[in-house]
């Protein structure tokens, strides 16, 4: 691996293997959602708890200060809206000029594994890919979106292993159960989605279970920042990535730091 892929993944996976990073790029199909209407103030208080940041380009630019030290993932596939979800069907919505120009540790695509449009979201994802890669920017794919795929460990395991066979530096899929032989069969590091807003206890004993099944951490997005206390939850997740927390520990620094 050249030194500057190295250097960028060690941005993005800490030295002890594993990494929080802090998803809040759902409104490239979602608009406005909720907790992030104000991405700033969302956000603010929640950087020094991130190890990495995944916005699109017009949140970064509008809502982030240049002057931030947290990695920054960038959002570069997009292109069907929520309003349209039988038809989710991403290209490239964003150069690699543009998020060198950014700054960014890596970049992030989302491959449509079995839907209709597979084959388009595929090519643009290795497109991106050698792209990236001539520059030394590492890409996580970001597998099993869409409302109708089956989200179990046979579709996580080949849609994870397709996006590491063409080429992603990370894959970013949900936890399901069986997960270690999502990670057993992929040969890059896997981190996964929080999905939908839970209870806080449930959100953190998904993220143990998918660290005790051998992910190297979490992408999250709802289940932090639509927490009741988004500050207390991120560093409840902190906990189980970084110091081994069970879910107990962690809810329990969850209730004490909260509020
Ligand atoms: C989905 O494609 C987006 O990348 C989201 O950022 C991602 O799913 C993670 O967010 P959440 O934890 O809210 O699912």
């Amino acid at each position: 691996m050249d030194w500057g892929m190295k250097n960028r993944m060690s941005k993005i996976i800490k030295p002890d293997g594993k990494t929080v990073m802090l998803a809040v790029d759902h409104g490239y199909f979602m608009g406005p959602t909720t907790g992030l209407e104000n991405i700033a103030e969302t956000v603010g208080p929640l950087l020094p708890h991130a190890d990495v940041l995944m916005p699109t380009r017009g949140a970064l630019r509008h809502y982030i200060p240049a002057d931030t030290d947290v990695p920054i993932v960038l959002r570069v596939s997009g292109g069907t809206s929520i309003l349209n979800p039988d038809v989710l069907h991403e290209g490239i919505v964003c150069s690699i000029d543009d998020a060198v120009r950014l700054n960014v540790a890596g970049i992030a695509f989302s491959i449509l594994v079995g839907s209709s449009f597979e084959r388009d979201t595929i090519l643009g994802f290795t497109e991106m890919v050698d792209e990236a890669n001539g520059l030394g920017i590492p890409t996580l794919a970001v597998t099993a979106v869409g409302r109708d795929m089956v989200r179990d460990a046979r579709y996580m395991s080949l849609a994870s292993r397709m996006a590491a066979e063409l080429g992603a530096s990370v894959v970013k899929t949900y936890y399901v159960d069986g997960f270690e032989k999502v990670v057993d069969t992929c040969p890059v590091p896997v981190v996964i989605a929080g999905g939908k807003k839970t209870p806080e206890d449930e959100a953190l004993e998904t993220a143990y279970n998918a660290m005790q099944a051998g992910a190297v951490g979490v992408d999250m997005g709802r289940n932090i920042f639509q927490s009741e206390d988004p500050v207390a939850m991120i560093q409840a997740v902190n906990s189980v990535v970084h110091d081994d927390h069970t879910p107990k520990e962690a809810f329990e620094l969850f209730t004490k730091l909260k509020g």
